[in-house]
């Protein structure tokens, strides 16, 4: 059994955070998203992993996860030139994936429960496919996924104006060699994507069996904004405290995480919160869920439900600082005008959003 990770495409729904960075790297609780997925497919006993790449971010993706030693996995970096749909990555990856079996998982995915039972029931049933489904409140946003009374899986609809069902396509799917005939089979979408859904349905119409299995526990498509901020609670709700940095009389309660080289002076804590490396924290209140990158700066401010990333600095802000992302080495800034009074000060990119 084989790894295919997706992480090409292009992330415009996450801009401008992707104007500079691959989606699939944007840490959840100091961790590339992507990392999630290779630990996912290594505890499920794969390592032989293919990643999918983008001529864009290609290099920036291999510098963060490199051969893939460290996570017990053995890497192969496949270029796709463009982003030409899910089923057009696979083609790409034809020649590392051979007519072995595979998980294909998406880069910018987070699951809680793991991927063990997908393997098991393939193991146990021997079908063509296997695909994971979570209820959603949004399901036009995803493909969806018709049942029948017995629960047996009897198509499936790309991100359709009238959902069939609540039931979403997560980004985790288990293939034999029968996926490569159908994508061979395909003609592009709507939105000129050769479309995974549309070769699953195909599997299904030529009668090849295809089961659904229900997610384990909770899923997350870190496609938006909002979606990270999510991930990143999820994930923190689970986190263990670990003090590796340095921290003075400052008050802390819940679960921490404040890594090797980070200082916390004169501030309060309220976990559960990440503290990445060499992060400063000074005369600051970090509230639930926030994770602060390695080597970002919080001073004289108040931050409750964010992720600040790598080397962000936040300083001397009169409001509170919530439910937000500030980019990577970017700069949120108030100044102090006589005694008492604060103004904000910004310098804001390209299609940024600031809410006050
Ligand atoms: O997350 C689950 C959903 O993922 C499913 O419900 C949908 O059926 C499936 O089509 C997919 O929809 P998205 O619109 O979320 O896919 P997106 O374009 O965001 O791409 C998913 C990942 O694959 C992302 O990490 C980028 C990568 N990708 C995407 C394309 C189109 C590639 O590597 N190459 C590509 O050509």
């Amino acid at each position: 059994m084989k790894g295919l990770l997706l992480s090409g495409g292009k992330g415009t729904r996450l801009r401008p955070l992707t104007f500079t960075r691959a989606k699939q790297l944007i840490p959840i609780a100091g961790k590339p998203n992507l990392v999630y997925g290779i630990e996912d497919l290594v505890s499920a006993g794969i390592s032989e992993i293919g990643v999918v790449v983008s001529p864009e971010t290609g290099a920036d993706v291999r510098g963060a996860l490199d051969s893939g030693e460290r996570f017990g996995a053995h890497l192969t970096y496949l270029l796709q030139e463009k982003p030409l749909g899910l089923a057009h990555a696979v083609l790409v990856a034809h020649g590392f994936l051979q007519d072995d079996p595979f998980v294909m998982y998406l880069g910018d995915n987070i699951l809680q429960g793991g991927i063990a039972h997908l393997l098991e029931l393939f193991e146990a049933k021997r079908p063509a496919a296997v695909v994971l489904l979570a209820q959603v409140a949004n399901p036009g946003a995803f493909g969806v996924a018709i049942l029948d009374a017995q629960g047996e899986l009897k198509g499936l609809v790309e991100k359709p104006a009238h959902p069939p069902s609540d039931l979403a396509l997560v980004g985790v799917y288990l293939f034999t060699e029968e996926i490569h005939a159908a994508i061979a089979n395909l003609e592009p979408s709507a939105r000129g994507e050769l479309e995974i859904t549309d070769a699953i349905q195909q599997l299904i119409t030529q009668g090849s069996k295809v089961e659904a299995l229900r997610v384990r526990g909770w899923w997350k498509d870190t496609g938006k904004p909002t979606d990270l901020l999510d991930a990143n609670h999820l994930v923190l709700s689970h986190l263990l405290p670990c003090l590796r940095g340095e921290i003075d009389a400052s008050e802390v309660t819940g679960n921490a995480v404040i890594e090797s080289g980070a200082k916390v002076i004169r501030s309060q804590l309220r976990g559960p919160v990440y503290i990445g490396r060499n992060a400063v924290i000074e005369d600051s209140y970090i509230g639930p869920y926030t994770s602060v990158g390695d080597g970002a700066q919080v001073l004289r401010s108040q931050v409750e439900y964010s992720i600040l990333l790598d080397g962000a600095r936040v300083k001397d802000l009169p409001l509170m600082l919530d439910r937000s992302v500030v980019g990577q080495d970017a700069v949120v800034d108030g100044i102090q005008i006589g005694a008492r009074k604060h103004t904000l000060q910004l310098v804001i990119g390209d299609m940024s959003r600031v809410t006050l």
